[in-house]
């Protein structure tokens, strides 16, 4: 049972980046440190002077003393961190990335560049460009407002353009001040809005925000990722003991988002979680859409709603080079005995990694039985299928939950 070490150890080899928008939280606080200390990726953390310092000293940490970088989410400004470390802006609004000497800061290693070599300038040029006037053309964000200016945006933008593809009696239009309003006053809106612009890599939050306010903010500042409709999430299920076919970590999905979903929208978590498998075990994925029913063996509109969906998902698993089957029972998903003798000509017997659960019930009790009943680790929820990496936290969890869910977002931030 080692897969949220190996997560941990392979996310230290990105040096990342990740918005903790939560720096209320002592929690946070810690988990900012540990990340540092761990070299798990470098955070920023959102809050208000006050928040933060009602949080250190619950903590008994000081984000400065680990070069942390803090972002006042309801003014913009950047109001503790190594100006050197940090090519943002600083309070007096001049920018320290002008040097070009900061290629360890935070927010250059946000760049893409770094990773996909798409983009050589700094994310923050791209982020700011649109409202620099040409006043300055060396320095992106100077102005004391700018980041919130510039975030605020991009914000007003994607937002009305969502809404402009709704039929117009359900559109809802905003304007550029209720945009800005929204960021100063929902801090997960603002952190989501960082990740999209590129400035950071992902973003933890959920220690205080609910799973609902989690979900819509991501929904809203990210988006959904291109060619996926419905974004959902998974548990990686880290056994006990290996199945018969050799797999110590399982996937299962969706345990946490989507109530009852459409066949179409069981094709999304289908191949959402499949990705998420490769992602965060590195290994290949065989993936079993689940079922009572094996092969038609039951009938149904239950029955036949898994079935709609591995058909429509047939040819997209096809492309992608994934063992698919389904619909089956979980014997035949995991026993290769039982798999060969209920679906002898199937493309999966019994030796499924990845299970597709036909709704939120299913998938929402079978990662607890596991958990529970069968002494295996439950990392997640992971949420997927999102245009970049975000993910929610319990609102129970621990200091070392949110370096774990760090850890996991940074890996899944590699495939964004
Ligand atoms: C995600 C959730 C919070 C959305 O609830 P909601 O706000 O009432 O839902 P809405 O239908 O009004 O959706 C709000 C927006 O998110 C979008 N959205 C909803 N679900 C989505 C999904 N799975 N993927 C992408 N976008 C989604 C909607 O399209 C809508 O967009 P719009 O505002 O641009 O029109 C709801 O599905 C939910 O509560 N899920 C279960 C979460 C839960 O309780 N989990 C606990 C189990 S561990």
């Amino acid at each position: 049972m080692n897969a949220i070490k190996n997560i941990i150890e392979r996310a230290s080899k990105l040096n990342g980046t990740v918005v903790l928008p939560e720096g209320q939280d002592a929690r946070v606080i810690t988990a900012a440190c540990a990340c540092v200390e761990r070299k798990i990726a470098t955070p920023i953390v959102l809050g208000t002077a006050a928040e933060i310092a009602d949080a250190e000293a619950k903590a008994g940490k000081k984000l400065s003393d680990f070069g942390i970088a803090v972002i006042d989410y309801t003014t913009g400004l950047v109001i503790s961190g190594e100006a050197e470390s940090f090519p943002l802006q600083n309070k007096e609004g001049s920018s320290s990335s002008r040097s070009g000497k900061d290629s360890a800061s935070p927010l250059v290693g946000a760049s893409s560049s770094s990773r996909s070599g798409k983009d050589s300038a700094s994310p923050l040029v791209g982020a700011s460009s649109s409202s620099r006037s040409g006043k300055d053309s060396a320095s992106p964000l100077v102005g004391a407002s700018s980041l919130l200016d510039d975030l605020a945006k991009a914000y007003h933008e994607a937002w009305n353009a969502k809404e402009a593809k709704k039929p117009a009696e359900k559109q809802k239009l905003i304007d550029f001040e209720t945009a800005k309003k929204t960021l100063t006053t929902k801090r997960i809106y603002f952190g989501g809005m960082m990740v999209k612009m590129g400035m950071v890599q992902g973003l933890v939050a959920g220690s205080i925000a609910s799973t609902g306010d989690m979900l819509r903010a991501a929904f809203h500042t990210l988006g959904t990722q291109k060619g996926v409709k419905t974004a959902s999430s998974c548990f990686i299920i880290d056994l006990k003991t290996p199945t018969e076919s050799g797999d110590g970590v399982l996937a299962f999905g969706d345990c946490g988002v989507i109530p009852n979903p459409t066949a179409e929208q069981l094709v999304d978590i289908g191949l959402a979680t499949a990705q998420s498998y490769r992602d965060l075990t590195g290994n290949e994925p065989r993936v079993a859409y689940l079922s009572f029913s094996t092969k038609g063996s039951a009938a149904g509109d239950l029955v036949e709603k898994v079935q709609k969906a591995v058909e429509l998902a047939r040819p997209k698993f096809a492309e992608a080079g994934i063992k698919m089957d389904g619909e089956m029972q979980f014997d035949a998903a995991i026993v290769p005995a039982v798999g060969k003798q209920k679906n002898p000509n199937g493309e999966i017997q019994g030796n499924a990694n990845v299970f597709i659960f036909p709704d939120l019930q299913a998938g929402n009790i079978a990662y607890k039985v596991a958990q529970r009943i069968g002494g295996a680790d439950a990392i997640g929820p992971n949420l997927q299928g999102l245009a970049k990496a975000m993910n929610d936290l319990s609102r129970g969890c621990s200091a070392d939950d949110i370096v774990a869910t760090v850890a996991v977002t940074m890996l899944q931030s590699v495939t964004k």
